[in-house]
């Protein structure tokens, strides 16, 4: 059986949370690949809403198993309060998670580290979540890094205190003031219930199961452009979050891997610094965000909104190997009598699809394509208006892949499949 993989083609929060919670009742395992708890992955089912940040989203499925892969990077003191509250509201989450021996372990002093380079970034800040990603992937490729089977080591506290130390020298370089000691409290608290978890040697866990004829859905976190190599470099995450890496995050080889279906939102956000072409810094950019409740899962900032960007979907397109995909938020676009897709980066004297070497350095224009919306109608699978379906039928000329699903709201259920 091959893997499929659902993954972000913008700059992160696409609604990948919603869209694997639903498509998971037809899988048996569902495996995060990179990223840690700088994601927030939003579903609402029932009407109560949850977020999850290293948990995989289809923890809420009784016949899944969720799978905390070898690439994801896991701060004990998030995952176990995120076990607490999915406990809390009933869900047997010991049964249903499995966890990596080889995704690497955010210490407090990742976090410090973080927040100590960030502080000291000035107004070139990438606005990073502060949850310690970045100082942890560069011990993970570094060759200093504790893993999740460490802890399962006699000896884990002292290359605990091996590793703190050596950050307690590195803090030094900036001017930082931080407390550790309650935040090492809770930490230590938190690897004892870890200890507790399904620990396993998951590349053998994840063949036997593909050999085994399950159905598995990889759940990527962050976006297309936010990929450590291909996104808006420096202004990404610190992991590759393209389709690529659901082999080196869950250890398969490239020929298992099935569907990629990619998610975009029917317009574009962003949080945190760097370039975005199609940002809307007026009253219509502020109308999506009030309207489309564009503030972060996992930070509560506010997110940068524009319209949706064709130049960057395409390259997404091609780096993914995207075969579907998923559009969200079309009921926000609802809102707006007149709505425009960014069809052409315009920039050096030439307007063309092709994003520059280095946008960050590169003043980009946009050229606009308009769309009617649809008025009070309603989107269902037999009663498409017209207006959604020109929007459509153009996007996928654009990017040479069919449009599957139309979400249009948060709600679990509020999805609609188009077939053929
Ligand atoms: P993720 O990180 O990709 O999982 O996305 P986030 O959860 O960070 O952000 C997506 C937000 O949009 C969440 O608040 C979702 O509940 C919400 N959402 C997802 N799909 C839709 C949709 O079709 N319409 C509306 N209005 N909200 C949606
Ligand atoms: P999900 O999975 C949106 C952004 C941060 C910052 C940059 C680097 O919910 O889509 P980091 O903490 O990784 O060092 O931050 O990346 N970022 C995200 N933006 N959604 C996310 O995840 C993000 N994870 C990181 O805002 O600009
Ligand atoms: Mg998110």
């Amino acid at each position: 059986m091959k893997v499929d993989v659902i993954l972000g083609l913008q700059w992160g929060d696409e609604g990948k949370g919603k869209i694997v919670d639903y498509l998971a009742e037809e899988y048996d395992i569902i495996a995060r690949f990179q990223g840690g708890p700088n994601a927030g992955h939003t579903l609402v089912i029932n009407g109560r809403k949850h977020v999850l940040h290293t948990i995989p989203s289809g923890i809420f499925r009784s016949g899944c198993l969720n799978l905390i892969g070898n690439g994801v990077v896991i701060d004990p003191t998030t995952l176990v309060k995120e076990i607490k509250a999915l406990k809390e509201d009933g869900i047997p989450v010991e049964e249903r998670l499995v966890i990596a021996k080889r995704a690497n372990l955010i210490l407090p002093t990742h976090k410090i580290l973080d927040a100590a380079s960030e502080s000291a970034k000035g107004n070139s800040k990438i606005g990073s979540t502060l949850k310690g990603i970045g100082p942890t992937y560069m011990d993970k490729t570094g060759r200093n890094g504790l893993r999740i089977g460490d802890l399962l080591d006699e000896d884990f506290i002292v290359k605990y205190e091996l590793l703190k130390n050596k950050h307690l020298s590195l803090i030094q370089i900036y001017q930082y003031d931080f407390e550790l000691e309650d935040m090492e409290k809770e930490w230590f608290a938190a690897i004892e219930e870890i200890r507790k978890l399904n620990l396993v040697e998951s590349t053998y866990f994840i063949n036997d199961h593909i050999k085994n004829g399950k159905k598995i859905l990889a759940e990527g976190a962050q976006g297309t452009m936010l990929d450590i190599d291909f996104g808006t470099y420096p202004f990404v995450t610190s992991s590759n979050t393209i389709s690529a890496a659901v082999c080196t995050g869950l250890g398969i080889s490239p020929k298992h891997i099935g569907e990629v279906i990619g998610i975009t939102k029917a317009y574009c956000t962003r949080v945190g610094g760097g370039p975005f072409p199609s940002e809307l810094n007026d009253e219509t950019g502020e109308k999506i965000r009030q309207i489309g409740h564009e503030f972060g899962a996992t930070t509560g900032r506010p997110r940068r909104c524009g319209w949706i960007d064709i130049p960057a979907l395409k390259y997404a397109c091609f780096l993914n190997g995207v075969t579907a995909i998923v559009i969200t938020k079309m009921d926000i676009l609802q809102q707006f009598e007149q709505f425009y897709a960014a069809d052409k980066y315009v920039y050096d004297g030439k307007t063309t699809t092709e994003l520059p070497f280095d946008m960050c350095k590169t003043a980009v224009a946009v050229t606009l394509q308009a769309f009617k919306n649809w008025g009070d109608n309603d989107i269902t699978k037999d009663n498409l208006p017209d207006e959604v379906k020109t929007f459509i039928a153009w996007l996928e000329n654009q990017l040479d892949v069919p449009v599957k699903w139309l979400s249009f709201g948060p709600e679990r259920e509020k999805l609609v499949f188009l077939e053929g």
